[in-house]
């Protein structure tokens, strides 16, 4: 049923026609972002990771296209993200977040999406049997088209060309053409994430046939006999105790990292009942390690808005910047608002990650803690493919709850970079993936994935260690 606040913000009316005063407080959420802050304030701000566009009045044309295009989401769907992510937050729920690395344009595709759709069920699936908590689905998809990089230039036989930066942004061949940052992909980004939106929507309120098959082929040696049994068992209990019945209500939100921050601006509405600004292109957004300065764009941008947001939590991250993150984008410390994503490596995780829980805890932020495994863990091998080891991504999972544990806080959600495909791109698992194996299917356009056995075995083995 649409409600009058959905209508609303149906309008899509233009923030530039709202002066920011027009703030309310009607909504249980609502911010208290200071006068200054409008969707287009990060342009005063120092900003890393922008693509340099050759053509600035093309670019604007592309901006105005966005801004009067209907919404992705409503605002009432993100609310309704965000009650759920308050039950995370109480330690009443558990968040799964998963997807690519990097969406591509023509991996946009129907079967992807409903493997994709259908692993991330099952693996909810196998969590909740395990735990009994109810399990959040966030998929890393529906606009995770941009790329952060930590070289701007990519050189091959003499010739230097702009690094690749996601599909909204330029394109993967090494030519000039494809390299130089293209406007009109954010429209086309915004093409593809439409029509991925829908299909989730559709898939939302059916059940997979296929829910109680694990589906893929085990090695044969080992106990992975057992432990595909063990699988489809829990799969088995999850369908008839929990899935069945509840299935429309657990829809698949969406998120990806506020990176194109033009893009983000044209997607940010407000609602015109509550006087919330919403990024409605994602439920969630996250702040990626390489753009985290407190002082810059990114975090300006993110401060604004009512979504829920995630903030990536490196090696580097001090207590210090952590705090500062914090009051700016959460100065009202509000529960189910903010995600802090530990991504430090199996090697590193307990030596950094107690600082930043303890710092937390002391702020008084009612934080939800993630871990995501696998950015802290890639290694390169020697044919050249980036890669990460199923052991190491399994061990910095498990540390992070026992760590947690030992603070007795909620390890509340689990972030990875995987897919619903039977891709070779991490090592290890039941499948014995090794590295002579990778250049077999390695399709990501980005970092590695977990294939679908390997994200099927983690939710397998994540739910015993959160029990
Ligand atoms: C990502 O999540 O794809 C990413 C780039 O992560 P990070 O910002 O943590 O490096
Ligand atoms: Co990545």
């Amino acid at each position: 049923m649409l409600l009058k606040r959905d209508i609303d913000v149906l309008t899509g009316d233009s923030y530039r026609s709202f002066p920011v005063s027009f703030l309310t407080e009607m909504n249980p959420f609502s911010l208290s972002v200071s006068r200054q802050w409008h969707p287009a304030s990060w342009r005063d701000f120092p900003i890393s990771q922008l693509p340099v566009y050759p053509d600035e009045r093309i670019l604007q044309d592309y901006e105005r296209q966005l801004r009067s295009s209907p919404p992705l989401l409503l605002a009432t769907e993100i609310r309704q993200f965000r009650h759920q992510m308050v039950q995370v937050a109480e330690g009443k729920a558990f968040l799964l977040q998963g997807g690519d690395c990097a969406e591509s344009f023509d991996g946009c595709q129907a079967t992807t999406i409903r493997d994709h759709c259908l692993t991330m069920a099952q693996m909810a699936g196998l969590i909740h049997e395990s735990t009994g908590l109810p399990v959040v689905k966030l998929g890393r998809i529906a606009g995770q088209f941009a790329k952060p990089r930590s070289q701007q230039e990519e050189t091959r036989d003499g010739v230097t060309l702009p690094s690749y930066r996601g599909d909204i942004i330029n394109g993967q061949d090494f030519s000039l053409q494809d390299r130089i940052p293209d406007p009109q992909r954010m429209l086309r980004a915004y093409y593809h994430a439409a029509v991925t939106v829908n299909l989730l929507r559709a898939m939302n309120t059916s059940v997979f046939p296929d829910f109680t098959e694990p589906n893929f082929s085990p090695d044969r040696r080992g106990d992975s006999d057992n432990y595909y049994h063990l699988m489809r068992e829990q799969l088995h209990g999850s369908y008839h105790r929990h899935v069945r019945d509840d299935y429309a209500g657990r829809p698949l939100f969406i998120s990806h990292e506020a990176l194109l921050l033009h893009y983000e601006e044209a997607m940010t509405r407000k609602d015109a009942v509550d006087g919330t600004w919403y990024n409605c292109s994602a439920h969630m957004l996250w702040l990626g390690e390489r753009t985290g300065d407190p002082d810059g764009a990114h975090v300006e941008y993110l401060r604004g808005i009512g979504n829920p947001v995630g903030i990536k939590c490196g090696p580097n991250m001090t207590t210090e910047r952590l705090l500062a993150l914090l009051t700016i984008i959460d100065p009202d410390k509000q529960l189910g608002k903010i995600v802090l994503i530990a991504r430090m490596g199996n090697d590193k995780i307990d030596e950094k990650l107690p600082p930043l829980l303890h710092a937390a805890r002391m702020s008084g932020h009612p934080v939800i803690w993630a871990i995501d495994p696998m950015h802290g863990n890639t290694r390169n091998t020697f044919s050249g493919h980036k890669t990460r080891s199923f052991t190491s991504i399994v061990e910095e999972a498990q540390r992070f709850i026992r760590l947690l544990r030992e603070e007795g806080m909620h390890p509340g959600c689990l972030h990875l970079e995987m897919t619903g495909g039977d891709v070779t791109e991490c090592t290890g698992g039941l499948q014995h993936i090794d590295d002579r194996d990778l250049s077999y299917r390695y399709l990501s356009s980005c970092d590695p994935r977990l294939n679908r056995a390997q994200s099927l075995e983690l939710a397998f083995l994540l739910g015993k260690a959160l029990r």
